[in-house]
C-alpha cells in the first residue's frame, strides 16, 4: 500500500512548465501532471514562462504555440538559446500541424495534437523526460572521458591521493602494501598501479594467498621439479615464474603460515625462488604488491604475522580509505555502475530521485564499492521504473530516509533513528545493537521490521 503510494510520487522531482494562454487548457494540464506526482508551474504569457525559468529549476517546457502576443516558437528559441538542459513538449491544434513541424525543427522535442487524451499526455511527457536523462547522462558521460585512471572512479580528495600515489609507486618497482577495509578497490589499485608502469606489457599474476590450500601454496608459488612429489608428473614453474618481468599481487597476504611466511620473506631478500625439489636457486625480478584488509601491525603483536616479512612488505603503504569517508564519490560510483548495468541489460540507465540519493549518501557502506555496485547492479535488474526512489532501495538503507524529516518527528521515528545510528555505528551488526540498546535480537528485529512501515 505505502509503496504504491510512494512511487505515485516517484516524479515527485521533476518539474514541469506549463504554458498556454487557455485557463481551461493549463487546469487540465496542472491537475493531471500534479498527480503523477510533477511539480508543475503555469503561465498564460511567454514572457513569464521566461522569467519562471530564469528564477525556478525547470526539466521540461509544455507550451501551446499560439498565444496572443509572444508566441511559443519564440520560447522554444529562446529556451534553446539559454536552456540546455530544458526539455520541450509542444502542443498544437489540429490546423497547425505544420506549426508542430516547425516547431520540432527549432527544438522542441516531443508535440502533441489536440484533443489528445491523457495516455497520449503522460507518454509524450515520460518520453520527453526520457530524452532528458539521456542527455544528463552524456554530460556524466564526459567526465569518463575526461580520464579515470585505469577505470578507477573517484573524485574525492581521498581517492585524489591515491590517484598521485599511484602515479607515483608506478614509476618505481618498491614493494607496496596496500590497506584498507573489505570491497575498497586494493585489488583494482594494484592493476592500476602494473598497468601504468613501464613493465605494463609483462604480466599482472594475481594470487589469493587465502585461497590456496596450504599444502599446495609452495608449489604454485615456486613451482616444482618432476617426481619431487606424488603426482608431480611433470615440471612445473609457479606465479613468481609466470610473474617474472612483470608484477605478482600477494593478496589477503596474512593468511599464510609461519612456514609460507618465511618463504616469502626470503624471496623478499634475495630476489630469487627455490622450485621444490631443486636446491639450485632461481633469479626472478618481480614486483611485488600485497594487500590485506586486516591490521597486519596487530597481528604482528600477537605473534601471528611476522615482523621483518611485515617491513618487507610494507616499504610503500597506500591505504584506500573506505566509501562512507568519500561521499562525493558515492555520486559517481552510482552514475556508473546504473550505466554500466544499464548497458549489460539494453535499457536506459534510470535516474534516481533525490531523496534516494540521499539516502544512499547516508548509509555507511560497511562493504564499500563492492556492496554499492551489487546494490545498484539488482535495481538495474529488480526495476523497471525509470525512477529509483526511496522505497525501492534495500530496508536497511531506508532508515536514514527518516533523518531527512527534520524536528517535527514522532517518538516513534526517533527511536527508529536512534536504532538506525546504533547499527550504524557497530556496522550492521545485530547482536551488538541490541546490546548497546538494552534490548534482546527478537525485539531489536521487530522493530526494525515496524519501523519499516513509515514508508
Ligand atoms: N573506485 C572504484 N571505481 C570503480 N570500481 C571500483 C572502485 N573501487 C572498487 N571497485 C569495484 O568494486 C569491486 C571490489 O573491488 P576490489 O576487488 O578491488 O576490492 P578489494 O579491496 O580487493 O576487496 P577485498 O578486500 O574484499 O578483496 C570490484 O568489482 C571493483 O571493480
Ligand atoms: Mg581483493
Amino acid at each position: 500500500m505505502e509503496k504504491v503510494h510512494s512511487k505515485g510520487n516517484s516524479n515527485i522531482n521533476s518539474s514541469i512548465l506549463l504554458v498556454d494562454d487557455s485557463e481551461d487548457m493549463l487546469e487540465v494540464l496542472r491537475r493531471n501532471l500534479s498527480l503523477k506526482g510533477y511539480k508543475t508551474y503555469t503561465t498564460q504569457s511567454v514572457q513569464e514562462a521566461i522569467e519562471i525559468l530564469n528564477s525556478t529549476e525547470v526539466d521540461l517546457v509544455i507550451t501551446d504555440l499560439k498565444m496572443p502576443g509572444v508566441g511559443g516558437l519564440e520560447l522554444i528559441k529562446h529556451i534553446r538559446a539559454n536552456f540546455k538542459n530544458v526539455e520541450v513538449l509542444v502542443i498544437t491544434g489540429y490546423p497547425s500541424i505544420q506549426g508542430a513541424v516547425d516547431a520540432v525543427k527549432t527544438g522542441a522535442e516531443e508535440y502533441l495534437v489536440k484533443s489528445f487524451t491523457d495516455k497520449e499526455l503522460f507518454a509524450a511527457v515520460q518520453r520527453a523526460f526520457n530524452k532528458l536523462y539521456t542527455r544528463r547522462a552524456a554530460t556524466f558521460k564526459s567526465y569518463l572521458k575526461r580520464e579515470p585512471l585505469q577505470g578507477i572512479i573517484g573524485e574525492s580528495q581521498a581517492m585524489k591521493e591515491v590517484f598521485n600515489a599511484i602515479r607515483k609507486v608506478s614509476l618505481t618497482s618498491a614493494t607496496i602494501l596496500i590497506t584498507g577495509e573489505s570491497g575498497t578497490g586494493k585489488e583494482l589499485v594494484a592493476r592500476a598501479i602494473h598497468y601504468s608502469s613501464p613493465i605494463a606489457s609483462s604480466p599482472f599474476v594475481p594470487v589469493n594467498c587465502g585461497g590456496i590450500p596450504e599444502e599446495l601454496i609452495e608449489s604454485e608459488l615456486f613451482g616444482h621439479l618432476k617426481g619431487t612429489f606424488t603426482g608431480a608428473n611433470e615440471t612445473r614453474a609457479g606465479f613468481f615464474h609466470t610473474a617474472d618481468g612483470g608484477t605478482i599481487f600477494l593478496d589477503e597476504i596474512s593468511n599464510t603460515s609461519h612456514s609460507m611466511q618465511i618463504k616469502l620473506l626470503r624471496v623478499l631478500q634475495d630476489k630469487e625462488v627455490y622450485m621444490i625439489g631443486s636446491k639450485k636457486p632461481q633469479k626472478i625480478d618481480v614486483r611485488i604488491v600485497a594487500a590485506t584488509n586486516v591490521d597486519l601491525p596487530n597481528l604482528v603483536k600477537k605473534n601471528e604475522f611476522r615482523e621483518d616479512l611485515y617491513y618487507r612488505l610494507n616499504v610503500i603503504n597506500l591505504n584506500i580509505p573506505p566509501l562512507r569517508k568519500r561521499g562525493e564519490d558515492i555520486l559517481l560510483l552510482i552514475n556508473y555502475f546504473a550505466d554500466r548495468y544499464a548497458k549489460e541489460t539494453n535499457r536506459l540507465a534510470p535516474q534516481f530521485s533525490d531523496k534516494a540519493l540521499q539516502v544512499l549518501q547516508d548509509y555507511h557502506w560497511p562493504g564499500n564499492v563492492r556492496e554499492l555496485q551489487n546494490v545498484i547492479q539488482s535495481l538495474i535488474i529488480m526495476t523497471d521504473e525509470n525512477i529509483i526512489d526511496v522505497p525501492d532501495l534495500p530496508s536497511i538503507m531506508r532508515f536514514s530516509a527518516l533523518r531527512q524529516k527534520g524536528i517535527t518527528r514522532t517518538l516513534a521515528e526517533m527511536e527508529t533513528e536512534y536504532i538506525h545510528n546504533v547499527l550504524n555505528s557497530v556496522n550492521g551488526n545485530k547482536t551488538k545493537a541490541a546490546e548497546i540498546l538494552g534490548i534482546d535480537r527478537k525485539t531489536l528485529r521487530e522493530k526494525i521490521k515496524k519501523s519499516l512501515n513509515h514508508y
